[in-house]
């Protein structure tokens, strides 16, 4: 008899470890889970468990798997203590990394990927420290933008710990989902399960010292936001938005998704991307072809800064797919453009760490089917 792992996540999410509202597998109760043939070991981490409490949970665990996989299964479950006390990994600050930036941008396709990684490579030639992690679990595409396809992540070992050393290329230290997955695979990447690889990519990973981690989310405003956001401080956010009325009413949801009472991450601001076409060899002439300043207007409206612009220009687009980001080309107007637009983000960062405590990771639980966000 072979007992598969799969099988084993599935049925777990039926049970809820004690004091987590939801399933153990979503609130990250369940460490670990490993099947040898017939034997199954399941690692649990719970807050201050009463032996009741262990008891229980160990038996619930035991009784589902023999019930829905195997009466003949060997259930060994593990349970691990974390004192309340004692901060958990997903309240962790993490050593060595100074700010964390989340780049979003409601609507899918607005160049939230190309503006990411010119930011990191303009950062990297300003003399930062710089890291990407591309954490865009439906489309990534950092390992493409830096030509570092073939490469993977090697395991090295930090104070007797195996951590995943980032790849590196133009100054930016890079780990995506990317280098996980296969080019042609459609992955579907469970809330869980992606928040879990994320975790592993930030918490696992030798970062080493970091002025900067930029971080590609996925587009969107769903639930694998809010587990970023609960595995993660974030300083701030940047929203990437065209200036078309479609993707400015999801830059909208995503700025209302960040300033969220109980998730409080602070909106750097908003970069219209794609703001005019302009022909390379006619740079004066410039074609509002998805409409003049809605994501400027957009910034004004809502009260957040607007970062500025950035043209539509096939030069962009070519960088991005041979994998050297445009802002890396010397003298160029582009390079000048990035170049504003980076210092501007910097100096979000600045008047943001004077005037602000740092963010705090959040704990999101779900009650009664509801889902409510709680500051830790
Ligand atoms: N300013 C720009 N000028 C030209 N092409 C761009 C620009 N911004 C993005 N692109 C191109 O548009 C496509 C989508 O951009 P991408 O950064 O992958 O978007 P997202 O990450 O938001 O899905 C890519 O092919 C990219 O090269
Ligand atoms: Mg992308």
């Amino acid at each position: 008899m072979k007992i598969e792992r799969k099988e084993v996540l599935k049925v777990l999410e039926n049970i809820s470890a004690p004091g987590e509202g939801k399933n153990m597998i979503e609130s990250g109760a369940v460490t670990n889970v490993m099947t040898f043939a017939d034997e199954v070991v399941v690692d649990i981490t719970i807050n201050n468990p009463t032996l009741q409490a262990r008891k229980k949970t160990e038996t619930e665990i035991t009784n589902i798997i023999h019930s829905k996989i195997s009466e003949k299964a060997k259930v060994k479950v593990n349970i691990k203590v974390e004192a309340a006390d004692k901060p958990t990994i997903k309240g962790k600050t993490i050593p060595g990394i100074k700010n964390i930036i989340a780049v979003a941008s409601g609507k899918g396709g607005v160049g939230k990927s190309t503006v990411t990684a010119n930011l990191a490579v303009t950062l990297a030639k300003m003399g930062f420290k710089v890291g990407l992690l591309d954490a865009d679990i439906y489309g990534p595409s950092a390992t493409i933008m830096f030509d570092v396809m073939e490469e993977k992540p090697l395991a090295v070992n930090i104070d007797g710990k195996s951590k995943m050393k980032p790849v590196e290329n133009y100054g930016v230290k890079i780990l995506s989902i990317g280098f996980f997955t296969q080019p042609n695979q459609a992955v579907i990447w469970r809330g869980p399960m992606a928040s879990k690889a994320l975790n592993q990519m930030i918490f696992d990973a030798a970062w080493g010292e970091l002025d900067f981690l930029l971080l590609d989310l996925p587009p969107g405003t769903g639930d694998i936001h809010l587990s970023i956001m609960q595995s993660l401080p974030i300083t701030g956010a940047v929203i990437v938005s065209t200036p078309q009325t479609v993707a400015l009413a999801d830059a909208r949801k995503g700025v209302a998704m960040f300033q969220q009472e109980n998730i409080n991450v602070p909106v750097l601001g908003i970069i219209e991307n794609m703001a005019y076409f302009t022909p390379e060899e006619l740079p004066n002439n410039k074609y509002y072809i998805f409409g003049k300043e809605g994501a400027k207007h957009l910034a004004e409206d809502i009260k957040v800064p607007f970062l500025g612009e950035l043209p539509l220009v096939q030069s962009i687009r070519e960088a991005g797919d041979v994998g050297r980001p445009a802002a890396m080309q010397t003298a160029t107007p582009l390079e000048e453009a990035f170049e504003n637009l980076t210092k501007n983000v910097v100096q979000e960062v600045v008047s943001r760490n004077k005037s602000l405590p740092p963010t705090e990771a959040i704990k999101i639980t779900t009650m009664a089917g509801c889902s409510t966000v709680n500051k830790k």
